[in-house]
């Protein structure tokens, strides 16, 4: 009888597998989740700039939206970042759950409480709470008349962040999204290994600062709109 042989070269997995295997495995889903947050925070970035046409009145604000809203790239850009904020939000999770179920005890237990800091300790419900924040921001900016969004976006949010509940609640959610951020973008740069004992203070240190102007710079709008009589009425 014939001995049935081993082929003598083990055929890698298929791409596809390789890909599962990586966001299977605890450190693939850290890097993906990092990666998806620092492209998210270039995002945010040039999402504030455009914002800070709100300051200069409707002309200036809706010449910028509708010069936007005409880009024929656009539409492939939202479907980037819609799958960035999807993946972010979905490995964040998981690998949340992961951990959660394999240390029942809780966190307290295993590690000194002096490493970890309130944005470290609150990411989790900072980030739910910017989850809730977009579907009410899409739901009143984005999901609107493409008509109003490329003419007249100016108004819809001056009149939606002159109420103050309406304000109040985007100046907390800014206020998570800074805590999100002084945890969140260090934590990337760490799991994707900029990391050295020269730079990792400095880089701590831009991290904070990074939060806090993305915090007040967003914050500050429905400050201006709601609190400080912003815009012509
Ligand atoms: C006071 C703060 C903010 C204001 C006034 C503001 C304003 C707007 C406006 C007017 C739009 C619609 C743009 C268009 O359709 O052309 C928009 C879209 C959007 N905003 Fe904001 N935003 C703010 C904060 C944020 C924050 C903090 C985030 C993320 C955490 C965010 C995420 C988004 C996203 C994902 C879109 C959809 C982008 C697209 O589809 O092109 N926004 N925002």
């Amino acid at each position: 009888m014939q001995a049935t042989q081993e082929p003598a070269v083990k055929s890698c997995p298929p791409c596809e597998c390789r890909v599962v295997q990586f966001l299977e495995s605890s450190i693939g889903k850290k890097i993906t989740v990092a990666l998806a947050g620092l492209l998210l925070s270039f995002f945010l970035i040039t999402h504030l700039a455009g914002n800070l046409f709100l300051f200069f009145g409707a002309k200036a604000f809706d010449g910028y939206a509708g010069m936007l809203e005409r880009n024929p790239l656009i539409p492939a850009a939202e479907v980037g970042l819609l799958a960035l904020f999807l993946i972010h939000i979905a490995l964040a999770l998981r690998a949340r759950l992961i951990n959660a179920a394999a240390r029942p005890v809780g966190y307290a237990a295993y590690e000194g409480k002096g490493a970890r800091t309130l944005g470290s300790r609150t990411i989790a419900v900072s980030g739910l709470l910017i989850l809730a924040f977009l579907i009410i921001h899409l739901k009143s900016f984005r999901f609107i008349p493409h008509e109003t969004r490329e003419n007249d976006l100016y108004r819809v949010v001056a009149e939606t962040l002159r109420q103050p509940l309406y304000a109040a609640f985007y100046v907390v959610a800014m206020l998570g999204l800074g805590l999100h951020l002084s945890h969140g973008v260090q934590s990337a740069l760490q799991t994707l290994g900029v990391n050295h004992p020269r730079y990792t203070p400095a880089l701590k240190v831009l991290g904070l600062a990074f939060a806090l102007l993305i915090a007040l710079g967003f914050a500050s709008i429905p400050v201006y709109f709601a609190f400080l009589n912003g815009g012509a009425r």
